[in-house]
């Protein structure tokens, strides 16, 4: 087959999401309330999050309907295409074919708009006003941004300070959706003036403005919470990017043999190859491959552990990878991927060998981008980019004929200075040793 791209049409967009809890060979490991140490209720969330996410949270239930309204939105950018990265096969001389699901076309730039468009509409029928959230390098607060605005709720977004200053213009974005940005920490929350008086220089990361969004949601009746990945229910609206993939695979008469996506808190990886995962269990040569910032490597290093998912211990115990909730990962540019634990599905699925997964240096990475925007035309996002690193390893490593297939989650269009900053030769790796990763580790909560 020749072609270079497999589009589909607006009407096989899928009806429902796949939910990976009703097709795990293993238990999960339920999270776990701090208070009282026992499994969570349903009641314990609800200060945050409406009741549908709830229940999609906890469900075991394998398909969940995609309401209409949100099939609607979708519209406007899926199907995404499947693409063939032919130029960068012929660049690296491999005889694999590389594959990438584009989800760069959505209006955002990124996959999370997937979810977005999902949490905005269940909260707006359940009465919610406003939502606050965080976002890292900024993609989540514009997906957030961008459905708010579309199903008329309010939005105020904690962006990591590092993020704030290194991407002013996805601030930008998030004003035209509507949305109120806000540098984290801030002075705005406790757990962001607390942060502020012990290092008033602090800039910021994913676990603290988590802690200031859901402190300002449950302190606001009207206002939820919305998290952008590692929750169930978040992982689970990403899965319509493997259920099309599977179809686009068809159209190319392709069966893959390795997939691969890059890991913040893992719902990119999550949407492209949770609908594969029965096909692991029954054909282990599958290879799925996690990809993660040496600068913060929750699964190639961190400890598999009930831990909290912010910095201010506001959140439940979740069992995941983990290098400890109070981590603070060096200023990489692939923001999204600062997160110092992984979603307790990945974490499990990890856990248990369905997957693997593999670290890079920053360097490396936009080595690896670079290559990709000179063959095949498009800037990825930093974040991506880890995905391509591991995509170039997998054709390379050997002579082996092969069909890889990786998640393209966002472009880099506006992550210029980052791209600036590399080909001035300005771009620094930055070494984790085993004593900072045991210093942090030894803040886990004693269960
Ligand atoms: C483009 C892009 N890819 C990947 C990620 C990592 O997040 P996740 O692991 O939830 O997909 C992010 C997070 O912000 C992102 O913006």
């Amino acid at each position: 087959m020749n072609d270079l791209k497999f589009i589909l049409k607006e009407k096989d967009i899928p009806l429902a999401w796949y939910n990976v809890a009703a097709d795990l060979p293993f238990e999960l490991p339920p999270p776990i309330n701090p208070g009282t140490k026992k499994p969570l209720q349903k009641d314990d969330l609800k200060a945050i999050f409406p009741d549908s996410l709830i229940n999609q949270e906890m469900s075991t239930q394998r398909w969940i309907e995609i309401p209409g309204a949100v099939r609607d939105v979708y519209r406007l950018w899926r199907p995404t295409p499947l693409k063939r990265a032919r130029n960068l096969e012929k660049f690296l001389k491999t005889k694999s074919r590389i594959y990438y699901k584009d989800e760069s076309v959505s209006p955002t730039g990124s996959h999370k708009t997937n979810t977005a468009i999902a949490q905005a509409y269940y909260n707006k029928k359940e009465g919610i006003t406003r939502i606050a959230t965080e976002t890292g390098a900024g993609q989540w607060g514009m997906a957030l941004s961008f459905a708010c605005n579309m199903f008329g709720l309010g939005c105020r977004v904690y962006m990591v300070k590092v993020s704030f200053q290194q991407k002013p213009f996805r601030k930008t974005l998030m004003h035209i959706w509507n949305a109120e940005v806000i540098a984290s920490p801030s002075e705005n929350t406790q757990s962001g003036r607390k942060i502020l008086e012990s290092d008033p220089n602090c800039q910021g990361s994913l676990g603290i403005a988590i802690s200031e969004a859901v402190e300002e949601a449950a302190q606001n009746k009207n206002t939820n919470y919305a998290l952008g990945s590692v929750l169930n229910h978040v992982l689970l609206h990403q899965t319509i990017i493997g259920m099309e993939t599977q179809k686009q695979l068809k159209m190319a008469g392709e069966k893959p043999d390795c997939l691969i996506g890059s890991v913040g808190g893992g719902s990119n990886f999550a949407g492209l190859v949770f609908p594969f995962i029965k096909e692991k269990i029954k054909h282990p040569k599958l290879k799925i491959i996690a990809v993660e910032p040496t600068a913060c490597p929750s699964l190639t290093r961190g400890e598999y552990k009930y831990d909290f998912g912010d910095t201010a211990s506001l959140t439940p115990l979740i069992k995941m990878f983990t290098l400890g909730h109070k981590f603070i990962p060096a200023g990489i540019h692939a923001g999204g991927l600062r997160y110092h634990g992984c979603s307790p599905l990945v974490s499990a699925l990890a856990d248990q060998k369905l997957i693997e997964s593999k670290a890079y240096p920053q360097k490396q990475v936009f080595e690896a981008a670079v290559a990709f925007a000179r063959t095949e035309g498009i800037i990825p996002a930093p974040e991506t980019a880890h995905a391509i690193c591991a995509a170039i390893d997998a054709a390379t490593a050997d002579k082996k004929e092969k069909c890889i297939v990786f998640n393209f989650s966002g472009h880099g269009f506006l992550d210029l200075s980052a791209y600036d900053k590399f080909l001035a030769g300005d771009i620094q790796d930055f070494h984790l040793s085993q004593e900072e990763i045991a210093k942090s580790l030894s803040c886990l909560p004693k269960l």
